[in-house]
């Protein structure tokens, strides 16, 4: 996928001026925009150029969820002024919510009016047929999520995928181990590393990466989804991602991009904006510290997955609007500055958690 859109001055120009079909460029990109002329929009960008370039200049990629135009547009403003490469990510929810046609098509608006690389990635695919519905889309990746099987069926089921996806130029990411949290881990069983738990064992998972064909892996490391993360010690098992790295390193897997969900922080100041103005979140809100992150980036977490941040801003910026002005009914004086919050939560992620500020033309 290489040279796609390094030169930001050439960025502008219609494709057809110099003579370069997006065809040529990004294959996946074409299929995902195959309803416009193959002229005048940049492809999208493919996730393996993203994860090659992350890798090596020790960054992580947001994947950032979508399902609205004012949540794409402050992800998308922010990642423009950062200069930031982007992975937008797309569950089966926010399709059922908003339609893959409508998705598909503010993201073309997004990927044509913006200046850095973006690709677009199928957040827990949970069947082979929605895998190969958004591969046939063009979307540059997809996860297929089996990790509540048993090992061998989650093999297969994500073998599977990858067998088709790789036909058609797309990469696949799978997960092993339960996105349960910290909490509920079952402790230590045959080693140091439990394999009867909910946390990625480390040489399961080189096992499973061999098996399986997947090109990145989701562990589980005492990270959960939502607002509610942990109860007690708020911490990820830093030393099990890092012997999980050193695994797939020493089998010859190389730099292996593993990918981190749950990973937002669920910052303290928005709980308390969204209570404030009517909210009623629990007091047992945790994220992820922001120091384990960083950690998780250093050794090796290239994607690193965000939605309910996003969701918290979205929802201290309409609870805060509503009160401020109760009169008001204008849909753009509380979804204006939902996307303001939402750009300024992109904006420092990407610039001081994820370090991949200042990357988008590397
Ligand atoms: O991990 C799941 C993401 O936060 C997407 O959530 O399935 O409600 O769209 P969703
Ligand atoms: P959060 O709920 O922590 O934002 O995680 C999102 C995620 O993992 C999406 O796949
Ligand atoms: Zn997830």
């Amino acid at each position: 996928m290489g040279g796609s859109h390094r030169d930001s001055r050439s960025f502008f120009l219609p494709l057809t001026a110099s003579g370069i079909k997006m065809s040529e460029i990004c294959p996946m990109g074409a299929e995902f925009f195959k309803s416009k002329p193959d002229t005048d929009f940049m492809p999208l960008t493919h996730t393996k150029e993203l994860f090659a370039k992350a890798l090596k200049g020790k960054y992580a990629l947001g994947a950032f969820n979508v399902n609205n135009m004012e949540l794409l547009q402050g992800i998308v403003e922010a990642c423009e002024e950062e200069k930031a490469p982007l992975m937008l990510q797309i569950s089966k929810g926010a399709r059922q919510y908003a339609n893959p046609v409508y998705l598909k098509k503010l993201i073309e608006a997004a990927v044509s009016l913006s200046n850095i690389p973006i690709a677009v990635h199928l957040d827990h695919g949970d069947t082979f047929e929605l895998c190969k519905d958004c591969i046939d889309e063009g979307f540059t990746s997809v996860m297929i999520d089996a990790s509540h099987e048993p090992f061998e069926k989650n093999v297969e089921i994500c073998r599977r995928v990858v067998e088709y996806a790789h036909k058609h130029d797309c990469v696949v990411e799978g997960e092993l181990g339960h996105l349960v949290g910290a909490q509920f881990d079952d402790g230590e069983e045959g080693g140091n590393y439990s394999r009867s738990g909910h946390y990625t064992n480390p040489e399961e998972a080189v096992k499973f990466v061999r098996m399986s064909g997947v090109d990145s892996l989701a562990v589980a490391i005492g990270n959960s989804h939502g607002a509610y993360k942990f109860k007690g010690e708020q911490h990820l098992d830093l030393e099990r991602l890092k012997a999980i790295k050193q695994a797939l390193m020493d089998a010859g897997l190389g730099d292996y991009p593993l990918v981190l969900h749950g990973a937002s922080s669920v910052p303290k100041d928005l709980v308390e904006e969204i209570n404030r103005y009517g909210g009623k979140m629990g007091t047992d809100t945790a994220g992820v510290p922001e120091a384990d992150i960083e950690v998780a980036r250093r050794t090796g977490c290239t994607k690193v997955n965000i939605d309910t941040d996003l969701r918290l801003a979205m929802t201290a910026a309409i609870r805060k609007a509503f009160a401020d002005n109760p009169k008001e009914f204008d849909p753009r004086k509380f979804l204006g500055p939902a996307r303001t919050k939402v750009k300024e939560l992109v904006r420092h992620k990407v610039r001081n958690v994820l370090c991949c500020s200042g990357h988008a033309f590397d």
